[in-house]
Parts: C-alpha cells; sequence; structure tokens
C-alpha cells in the first residue's frame, strides 16, 4: 500500500472545521470520487473534526491518498491528546452523547466509510482512522 501524498491540517476551532471539509472535498476530487461519495466522506469527516474540537480538545486531521494496486482511497486520520473516551462501544452507539449533540457522529462516521478505525486511551487521547476506497 503506497501513499502517494499526505498532508496534516490543524482542527482548533469551528472555522478549522470548515476548512477541513473545504480540503476533503477538494483531494476527494482530485482522486477522482463522484458526488456522492465526496459527500459522504466529507459528511464524516465533519463530524469526526467537530469531535476532535468539541470532545478532543483539538488535534490534526492528517490526509492521504492511498494507492493499493489498482486501487486508489482517500485516509483520514483524526487525533487529538484530549481525555479519551473510556468505553468505546458505548461512544459509538446511535444516540450516545456527553456534550447534548444527537450523538449520531461516530456512527454516522463508521456507515460513510469502507474502513473505520478508532483507538482511545483515558488521559492520552483518541485517533479515528477511516478510509474510502474508489
Ligand atoms: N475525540 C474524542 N475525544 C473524546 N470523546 C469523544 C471524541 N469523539 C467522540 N467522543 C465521545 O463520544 C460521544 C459520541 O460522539 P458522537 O457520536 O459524535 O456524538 P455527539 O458528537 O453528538 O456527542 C461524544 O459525546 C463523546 O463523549
Ligand atoms: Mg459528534
Amino acid at each position: 500500500m503506497a501513499v502517494r501524498k499526505s498532508e496534516t491540517f490543524p482542527l482548533r476551532s469551528s472555522e478549522d472545521v470548515v476548512r477541513a471539509r473545504q480540503l476533503v472535498r477538494e483531494w476527494a476530487i482530485q482522486l477522482g470520487f463522484g458526488l456522492v461519495d465526496q459527500t459522504k466522506l466529507v459528511t464524516a469527516a465533519s463530524e469526526l473534526a467537530r469531535n476532535t474540537v468539541n470532545y478532543g480538545t483539538g488535534g490534526t486531521v492528517l490526509l492521504e491518498a492511498l494507492n493499493d494496486g489498482n486501487h486508489r482511497g482517500l485516509q483520514l486520520t483524526f487525533s487529538d491528546q484530549g481525555p479519551g473516551i473510556l468505553d468505546i462501544e458505548l461512544a459509538m452507539k446511535d444516540g450516545y452523547t456527553t456534550g447534548g449533540g444527537l450523538g449520531l457522529g461516530l456512527g454516522g462516521a463508521k456507515r460513510l466509510v469502507n474502513d473505520f478505525e478508532i483507538t482511545s486511551r483515558p488521559g492520552e487521547g483518541t485517533q479515528v482512522r477511516v478510509v474510502r476506497w474508489k
């Protein structure tokens, strides 16, 4: 699996979330994703970026254009050094929120991508890695 291009983008504010959405849209277009896939990626990225800012005390998103043989993909890795998630299974459940949201961000994002991996250590932070393959 080759990484053809990568970029790290900061996520500290809601303005950064808007900029990250635009960046993901641009990368998805460059990779040749159609409008439906672009929107899936942007929607997933938006939810995860917002979590990074709201719950993770800010962090970064790493964008990577992947090439696996004939398959191209866009991988997004959201990282923060916030409080972490004590119970990942619970956090993934639709409707579960500790912040008065809808609790649909993580589950929704998972359904919009092909690969979804979340790792978190209480007190150390959270990493969410997603890939959408073309
Ligand atoms: N990066 C993160 N750091 C710490 N907790 C998180 C993070 N992302 C999500 N969570 C926890 O998982 C819960 C569910 O997230 P989500 O499904 O996006 O719903 P919502 O954002 O509406 O609360 C959040 O309320 C929060 O408790
Ligand atoms: Mg959320």
